[in-house]
């Protein structure tokens, strides 16, 4: 099985399932308002445990209810939860708006994810032990700088979404091996729209990427071979949140099996295109029967 450490965020979902996302000022009425377990972090090593990766969970919830109910989603997909800490105090929540095309707007209020500044006792142990360290950019970066530092010094392949998109600090993309941003993030990286443009400008910084799309697929580069794109299976999304989360989580597992890289895109992409037709962030992770059926 393929190790896979995530160094990352868990939330507490708060969705509102509306026709559309009120402007500034208006207010609508929605149709739906449910609790999901959710967080970049958490969601990405639900979908890699799922898919058949070996997965344990660093990073914090809180002391309150939403705290012990996002540990028990994480144990329940099989994610090692020994080293997700318990501070005191909120669970981090996230505000998600889902629109009648799926598309979705989010409100993060980090909580006890804040409180994860650094690696503690037992994490390096954990991530050299790893094929893959997950990060995204919802704990604080001095954290994902010193989780991604730890995993170079051992030879851990890194992997880092770059979201939310904000500016990165010196060094963090030097200890990163492969980038995964969505166009948007690519685009606030780089200043540049295309993501192909943006992607060969990313180059300069790390030796791959993978840019999503969404419904467009995936746009991989890498400094040692031709850029090529991958489509996404044609479905109709009725939610994305955690769809990246998704693509990320199964693609980890797919490159710890060597699987070849445009193998294991179009893996992900089956995995996130399960993903988008149900919803919710974890609740709608698709197990690895279902990906190998669907690509
Ligand atoms: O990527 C989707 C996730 O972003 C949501 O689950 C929400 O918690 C935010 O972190």
């Amino acid at each position: 099985m393929t190790a896979i450490v995530v160094l990352g965020s868990t939330h507490m979902d708060l969705v509102t399932r509306v026709a559309r996302a009120p402007k500034p000022g208006e207010t609508v009425t929605g149709r739906d308002f449910r609790t999901v377990p959710g967080g970049k972090g958490a969601n990405q090593a639900i979908a890699a445990a799922r898919a058949g990766g070996e997965v344990s969970m660093i990073g914090a919830v809180g002391s309150d209810g939403f705290g012990t109910l996002l540990r028990q989603t994480l144990a329940a997909s099989g994610v090692d939860t020994d080293l997700l800490h318990t501070a005191a105090g909120p669970s981090g929540i996230a505000g998600v708006v889902v629109d009648a095309e799926g598309a979705n707007s989010i409100v993060v209020i980090p909580g006890a994810n804040g409180t994860v500044t650094s690696l503690g006792p037992g994490e390096e142990a954990l991530i050299a032990g790893a094929d893959s360290l997950l990060l995204q950019l919802e704990l604080p970066l001095s954290a994902v700088l010193d989780g991604a530092s730890a995993a170079r010094r051992h030879g851990v392949r890194t992997i880092l979404t770059p979201a939310p998109a904000q500016p990165l600090p010196p060094g963090l993309l030097a200890v990163t091996d492969l980038l995964v941003p969505n166009e948007h993030e690519a685009a606030a990286l780089t200043g540049i729209a295309d993501p192909h443009r943006a992607a060969e400008a990313l180059l300069r910084q790390v030796p791959e990427v993978v840019i999503t799309l969404g419904a467009a697929g995936s746009l991989h580069a890498s400094r040692d071979s031709p850029p090529f794109a991958v489509p996404a299976p044609p479905v109709t999304a009725v939610d994305t949140t955690g769809a990246g989360d998704t693509f990320t989580g199964a693609l980890a597992v797919a490159l710890g099996e060597e699987k070849p890289i445009e193998r294991a895109l179009h893996w992900a992409a089956a995995a996130a295109a399960l993903c988008v037709q149900r919803p919710g962030a974890s609740t709608s992770m698709p197990y690895r029967p279902e990906i190998d059926n669907a690509s």
